[in-house]
C-alpha cells in the first residue's frame, strides 16, 4: 500500500513537473516571438558594405562638398545639388516635387521664381533622400534605376548617356552626379538662357560636361584642390573629376547606420521599446513589409507597382503625358508599367513627403496606403501635396489623377495586396520604423559649407 501511494505520489510529482516545464517553455518561446529571435531579420550593417570605407580622403570629400554646394555648377548659376538635398531638409527639399532653377528660398519656402527666371515647369519626381547612397548594395539610382552598374558595359554602368559616359567614374553614385547638370528644369536651365541650358536643350552631354568642367578650370582654388586629390594639370580637370569628388563626399557624410535598430541588430536587445518591437514583428511577419522593405536597409533594389497616386507634371507618358511609368521608361517592357525602386526606409520618419511623386504628406498616410493601395489610390486627398502655387503649374498638377482612365490603368497594375491591420497595429508599425532614425543623422547642419570657392552665395 505504502509502495503504491509512493508511486502515485512521484507519478503526481512528475505530472506536475511536465505541466512546470510546458509551462515555462511556453513562456520562454513566446517572450522569443516578442523578442522576434523567429524572424528572419537582416545582418546588422558593417563598415564592409560600404565603398571606401578604410581609406576615406579628406581631401576629395571636401571638394566633393564644394561642388555639392556650389551654384557654379547650374546654368544661370542660380542653384545647387544641395538647393533639392539639403542637410536641414534631411537631404531632401520637404516639398512633393522640386522647384529647380530659377526658384527662390529653401525648403517648403521655395517659390517658383519671378519675371524671366520663374520655372517653366516643375521636376516631375520627388527629391529622394541621400543616406547611405555609399552602401554598395545601391546599384541603381533613380526611381526607376536609369543609371545602374552594367558589367556588360565598357564604362561598367548603363545610364541615359549610353557610349559618351566617361570611363573613370568610381561608382554608381558618381555616375548619377553626372546628370542633375544636364537638366534642363534641374540645372542648366532654359534653352537661350545660357551656353550649358542650350547644349543641355540639345542633348549634347559631353558638351555640357566639358563646359562645367571649364568653368572649375577657371577658380584657382579648385584647380589646386583637383590637382591634390586627383594629380591631374588644370587642363585634365574633367567633370568626371568632380562627380568622382561629390559621390564620395555623399557616400561619406550620410552614412547612416546609428540608430536604435541597429544597435539591436548588434546585439543590444532593450534598444528599441516592446511596443517597437511588435511593431518589427508585423514588418517582417504579418504585413510582409520585409517581403520588398528587405535587406541591410529595408530595400530589394527592385521595382514594385503599389498603385501610387500620380501627381504632377509627370515624365511625358500616358495619354496627356502627365503619367510616369515608372520602370517601363528604362526597359521599354509593358510589365514593369507604373513600377518604381523600393526605397531604403533608413531615416523614413524623416524624409517626407513621400513616395516617388511626394503624394503622402504623412508617414501615417503612406504606411496606410500600402494596407489597401487601390482604395487609397482612389480615396487620395490631393490637398495634401506641397506644391508651390502658381496658377498654370496648379493646373496640370492633378490632371493625371482626375483622369478616372489612367487612375484604373495605375489600379490594374498594382501588385500590392491587402493588409488588415488594427489601429494599434499600424501605430506598433509606425514606431518600429521610428527606430530606424540614425542618431547621427537628426542633426546635420555641419554638412553645409560656410562659402564655396566661386565665391557665389551659398543660400538659396
Ligand atoms: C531641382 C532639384 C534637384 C537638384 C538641383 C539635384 N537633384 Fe538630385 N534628385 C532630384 C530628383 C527629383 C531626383 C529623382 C529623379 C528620378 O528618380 O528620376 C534626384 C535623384 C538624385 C539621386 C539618386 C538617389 C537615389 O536614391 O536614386 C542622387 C544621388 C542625387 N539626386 C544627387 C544629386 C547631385 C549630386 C546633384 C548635383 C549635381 C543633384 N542631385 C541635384 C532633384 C534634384
Ligand atoms: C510589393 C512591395 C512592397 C511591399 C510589400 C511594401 N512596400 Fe513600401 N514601398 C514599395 C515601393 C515600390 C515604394 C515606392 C513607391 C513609389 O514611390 O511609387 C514603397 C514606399 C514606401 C514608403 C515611402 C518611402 C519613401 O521614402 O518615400 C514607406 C514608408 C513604406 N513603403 C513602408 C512600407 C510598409 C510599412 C510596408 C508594410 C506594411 C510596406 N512598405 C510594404 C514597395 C513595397
Amino acid at each position: 500500500m505504502k509502495n503504491w501511494k509512493t508511486f502515485k505520489e512521484r507519478k503526481i510529482v512528475i505530472m506536475i513537473k511536465k505541466i512546470r516545464f510546458l509551462f515555462f517553455s511556453g513562456l520562454i518561446i513566446s517572450a522569443f516571438n516578442v523578442y522576434a529571435f523567429d524572424l528572419d531579420l537582416p545582418q546588422a550593417v558593417i563598415d564592409e558594405d560600404y565603398y571606401e570605407n578604410d581609406s576615406q580622403d579628406s581631401k576629395k570629400i571636401e571638394l566633393g562638398q564644394f561642388l555639392f554646394f556650389d551654384k557654379i555648377l547650374s546654368g544661370n548659376q542660380n542653384i545647387s545639388c544641395g538647393t533639392c538635398h539639403h542637410p536641414l531638409m534631411d537631404t531632401g527639399d520637404g516639398l512633393s516635387l522640386p522647384i529647380g532653377e530659377g526658384g527662390q528660398g529653401l525648403g517648403i519656402t521655395r517659390n517658383t521664381g519671378t519675371g524671366n527666371d520663374a520655372i517653366t515647369e516643375r521636376v516631375p519626381r520627388n527629391s529622394p533622400n541621400l543616406f547611405n547612397l555609399g552602401a554598395k548594395e545601391f546599384s541603381k539610382m533613380f526611381y526607376d534605376g536609369r543609371a545602374e552598374v552594367d558589367d556588360e558595359s565598357p564604362s561598367g554602368f548603363r545610364s541615359p548617356a549610353g557610349d559618351d559616359l566617361p570611363l573613370i567614374l568610381d561608382n554608381v553614385l558618381a555616375v548619377q552626379a553626372m546628370f542633375p547638370v544636364t537638366s534642363g528644369a534641374e540645372m542648366a536651365g532654359q534653352k537661350g538662357e545660357n551656353i550649358q541650358a542650350d547644349l543641355a536643350a540639345d542633348g549634347d552631354l559631353v558638351g555640357v560636361w566639358e563646359f562645367i568642367a571649364e568653368k572649375l578650370r577657371n577658380i584657382p582654388e579648385y584647380v589646386n584642390l583637383f590637382q591634390e586629390v586627383f594629380n591631374v594639370s588644370q587642363s585634365e580637370i574633367s567633370y568626371a573629376h568632380a562627380a568622382n569628388a561629390i559621390a564620395a563626399f555623399e557616400a561619406a557624410t550620410w552614412r547612416s547606420d546609428f540608430s536604435p535598430f541597429d544597435q539591436f541588430l548588434r546585439g543590444d536587445r532593450s534598444a528599441i521599446s516592446r511596443k517597437a518591437k511588435r511593431g518589427m514583428r508585423l514588418f517582417y511577419n504579418k504585413a510582409n513589409c520585409g517581403g520588398c522593405h528587405s535587406g541591410k536597409f529595408q530595400t530589394d533594389h527592385d521595382f514594385h507597382a503599389i498603385a501610387m497616386p500620380q501627381i504632377g507634371p509627370g515624365k511625358g507618358d500616358g495619354i496627356d503625358g502627365n503619367e510616369d511609368f515608372g520602370r517601363e521608361r528604362v526597359t521599354g517592357d509593358k510589365d514593369d508599367r507604373c513600377k518604381f525602386r523600393t526605397p531604403s526606409l533608413r531615416n523614413v520618419y524623416l524624409t517626407g513627403p513621400w513616395g516617388h511623386d511626394g503624394a503622402f504628406n504623412t508617414i501615417e498616410a503612406i504606411v496606410r496606403h500600402h494596407l489597401d493601395p487601390v482604395l487609397s489610390l482612389n480615396d487620395y486627398d490631393t490637398s495634401q501635396a506641397v506644391l508651390p502655387s502658381r496658377s498654370d503649374l496648379n493646373e496640370i498638377d492633378f490632371i493625371a489623377f482626375n483622369n478616372n482612365g489612367m487612375r484604373d490603368q495605375i489600379a490594374s497594375v498594382n501588385e500590392l495586396g491587402s493588409t488588415e491591420l488594427s489601429d494599434s497595429e499600424v501605430s506598433d508599425l509606425l514606431d518600429f520604423l521610428r527606430t530606424l532614425t540614425g542618431t547621427n543623422s537628426l542633426d546635420l547642419r555641419k554638412d553645409v559649407p560656410q562659402r564655396v570657392p566661386s565665391g557665389l552665395p551659398v543660400f538659396d
